[in-house]
C-alpha cells in the first residue's frame, strides 16, 4: 500500500480519484485549499518530515465558458504560484515520490495534431492561452527537474470529463453539464433551450471513473512521459443534445442555435495511439452508456433547479 498526496482532491476529478485510492487502501492526504493554499510557501508546513509515494497535482484555478478569457492575469498568478509551490516541494522534500501532473488538451495548438510530441510546440487558442501557457510552464518544470535532479513524473492531458458529482456551487459548467441542465429545464420549466454557436462545433468527452482507473494504470508503470487520456473521437453538440433528448424527452427540433455566441475551438480530439500502445486493452465507456446516469444524478442534484448560467 501507498502513501499519496493529492493537490485539488476536493475537485471534480480529486473526489473520484481518492475514493477509488482509498477504496484500494491506500493511505492518502488530500487536503482542501483552505488547509493547504498552494498559492502560500508554507502551505507544505503540516506535512514537514513525512514521506509520500506518489503526489498526485489536481489543483488549478481555472473554470469552463469563457472564464479564461475574463480572468488571465489571475489566472496566470495563481496557477503559476501553486504550480511552483508544488515543483519546489516535490524537489526538496519529496524526490522520492513520483509526480503526477494533469495538463490540458487547450495547451494543443489547433492547427497541430493533438499528439503528445506536440504538446509544447505552436500557439494555442487566443481565449485559453494564459491557463494553457501555465499547463506548458509545469510540463516544462516536470521536465527541468527530472533533468537536473533524476526525480520521475507523468503528465496525463485529459479532454473533458464527464460524470456524476460535479460541482453545484453556481460556478460556470462545462459544456455537457450544461447542455443536460438547459434540456431538462426546457422540459421540465418549459424554458426556451439556447446553446451556443451552430451546434456543429465538435467536443470529446471521457467518463471520470474511465480517466482515474486509467490514470491509475499509467501511473503505475509510465515514467517521465506526456500521454493524452481521452476517448479519442468526437461527436457534434447537436450528436450530444439529440441523446439527452432522448433520454430526458425533449424534441430536439426545439433547441435553438445562437451562431453569435461564444464557442471556443471548432473540434478538439486528442489523439490517443500512445495510451492505446502502453495499455493496449483500454475500452472507455461509450457515451450512450454514460450519460443517462450523469442525467440522472443532474435531476437528483438540484443542478438543474436554478437557470442556466450563460454559457
Ligand atoms: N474537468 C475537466 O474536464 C478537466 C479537463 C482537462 C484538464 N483538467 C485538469 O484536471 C485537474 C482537476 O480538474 P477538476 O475539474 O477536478 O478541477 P476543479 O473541480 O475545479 O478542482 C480544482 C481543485 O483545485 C484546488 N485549488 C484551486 N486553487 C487552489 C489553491 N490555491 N490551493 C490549493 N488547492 C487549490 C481546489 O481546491 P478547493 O476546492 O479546496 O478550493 C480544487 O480541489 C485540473 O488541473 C484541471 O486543469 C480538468
Amino acid at each position: 500500500m501507498k502513501r499519496i498526496f493529492i493537490t485539488g482532491g476536493s475537485g471534480f476529478l480529486g473526489r473520484h480519484l481518492v475514493a477509488r485510492l482509498e477504496g484500494a487502501g491506500h493511505t492518502v492526504v488530500a487536503p482542501a485549499s483552505r488547509e493547504c493554499n498552494l498559492q502560500r510557501a508554507d502551505c507544505f508546513a503540516p506535512w514537514r518530515g513525512e514521506k509520500f509515494d506518489v503526489l498526485w497535482h489536481l489543483a488549478a484555478w481555472t473554470q469552463a465558458g469563457d472564464f479564461c478569457l475574463r480572468h488571465p492575469g489571475e489566472q496566470w498568478l495563481h496557477n503559476q504560484q501553486l504550480n511552483t509551490s508544488v515543483l519546489a516541494w516535490w524537489a526538496a522534500e519529496q524526490a522520492q515520490a513520483k509526480l503526477v501532473t494533469i495538463g490540458t488538451s487547450c495547451a494543443y495548438a489547433p492547427d497541430l495534431p493533438l499528439r503528445e510530441e506536440h504538446y509544447l510546440e505552436g500557439q494555442p487558442i487566443d481565449s485559453l492561452l494564459t491557463y494553457a501557457m501555465t499547463k506548458r510552464m509545469l510540463c516544462l518544470g516536470l521536465r527541468a527537474l527530472e533533468k537536473q535532479y533524476g526525480l520521475r513524473h507523468l503528465t496525463l492531458v485529459p479532454s473533458t470529463l464527464y460524470g456524476p458529482g460535479y460541482h453545484t456551487d453556481g460556478r460556470q459548467l462545462h459544456f455537457i453539464f450544461d447542455l443536460i441542465r438547459k434540456i431538462i429545464r426546457g422540459r421540465t420549466h418549459g424554458e426556451p433551450v439556447v446553446l451556443w454557436g451552430d451546434g456543429t462545433q465538435r467536443r470529446e468527452l471521457i467518463h471520470v471513473d474511465d480517466f482515474v482507473g486509467t490514470a491509475l494504470r499509467l501511473a503505475d508503470g509510465v515514467d517521465n512521459e506526456t500521454v493524452n487520456l481521452g476517448c479519442g473521437t468526437e461527436h457534434p453538440i447537436r450528436e450530444f443534445a439529440a441523446l439527452i433528448c432522448a433520454h430526458v424527452g425533449y424534441d430536439p427540433a426545439k433547441i435553438i442555435y445562437d451562431a453569435g455566441r461564444y464557442v471556443g475551438a471548432k473540434s478538439k480530439c486528442l489523439e490517443i495511439g500512445k495510451l492505446r500502445r502502453l495499455l493496449p486493452d483500454f475500452a472507455p465507456l461509450p457515451l450512450e452508456r454514460g450519460l443517462p446516469a450523469v442525467i440522472d444524478w443532474m435531476r437528483a442534484s438540484g443542478l438543474a433547479a436554478a437557470p442556466s448560467t450563460p454559457q
